[in-house]
């Protein structure tokens, strides 16, 4: 799998993501996925799975430096005690010296961006963290941090997927030199799959719609995707995406589902999403 250079970073360009995934299973899907080829993990101090990601990358035959490991720290924790606290606490669960990347989860609506900005930096220089970035900003926040930041923000790791058009922030983060990493990059499943033109381009070219789908995120500049499934058949087949390419009026077909501008993810403590 290609990497995307994000402002210095190289981010494998499919990652294995662990929301939901607990326990034992947590453990055995990661070091499954990473047996299979996945160099990148995704997970999340809210997750509590990040002791299982732990295990799971410690079992798995891959040396820590061959893997890109994210978490992230809850937007309830942003100012720069709690931050701190929280990342040490994440690598005491995740048994691991620095994760190669920490996310801001959430914009906070209470704590001053500019604060959350300079405790990642302290993160960085204290070598908790290879990288930094955010994830569920809007333009106009991602243009503040990026005015704010001392270091490079490697990316904003947002909803994206074909049923939910973000050409307004894939452009903002394109022009920062950032990638986005697509979250619920599969929809998960169900509708998707079932409906024209994915279920068509996949006859087509004899693939999966998952397969489908994660070709149309990684074939597009400066996107990176990670699906997570809990069947390994699955886990293998949503990384075997490197041997075909859609061609431009495919990719047209499915970026233009995006009109439906379907999202999972919508909380109260969300921010007032760009519209594109
Ligand atoms: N930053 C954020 O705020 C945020 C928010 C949401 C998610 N995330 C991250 O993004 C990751 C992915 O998002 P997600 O887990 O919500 O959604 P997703 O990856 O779009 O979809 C996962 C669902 O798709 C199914 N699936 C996976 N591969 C499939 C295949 N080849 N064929 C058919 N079904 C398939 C899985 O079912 P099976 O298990 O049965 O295969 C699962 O139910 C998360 O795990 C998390 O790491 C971040």
């Amino acid at each position: 799998m290609h990497t995307v250079n994000s402002n210095g970073a190289n981010i494998p360009a499919l990652g294995f993501g662990t929301w939901t995934l607990k326990g034992a299973q947590a453990s055995a899907l990661v070091e499954h996925a990473l047996s299979v080829g996945y160099r990148h993990i995704d997970t999340a101090a809210i997750y509590g799975n990040e002791e299982a990601v732990g295990q799971g990358i410690k079992s798995s035959s891959v040396p820590r430096d061959e893997i890109f490991l994210t978490t992230k720290v809850w937007h309830a924790d942003l100012n720069t005690a709690d931050l701190v606290r929280s990342v040490q606490a994440s690598l005491e669960r995740l048994s691991v010296d620095e994760v190669d990347l920490l996310l801001v989860h959430w914009p906070s609506k209470t704590i001053p961006l500019a604060e959350t900005i300079g405790a990642l930096n302290t993160v960085v220089s204290r070598g908790y963290t290879k990288h930094i970035g955010v994830s569920n900003f809007t333009v106009p926040l991602l243009n503040e941090a990026v005015r704010i930041a001392e270091r490079p923000l490697v990316c904003n790791q947002i909803e994206y997927h074909p049923m939910l058009n973000q050409d307004i922030v894939l452009d903002a983060c394109r022009s920062h030199g950032m990638s986005v990493v697509s979250y619920c990059p599969l929809f998960r499943g169900g509708e998707l799959f079932a409906s024209d033109p994915v279920v068509s381009i996949a006859k087509k070219y004899q693939k999966s719609p998952a397969q489908i789908v994660l070709r149309w995120h990684v074939q597009q500049d400066n996107v990176i995707a990670i699906p997570r499934s809990t069947n390994s058949r699955r886990i293998q087949d949503n990384l075997a995406v490197n041997d075909f390419e859609l061609a431009d009026e495919d990719m047209s077909l499915i970026s233009a589902l995006g009109r439906k501008n379907k999202r999972l993810c919508d909380f109260e403590f969300s921010p007032q999403w760009d519209v594109a």
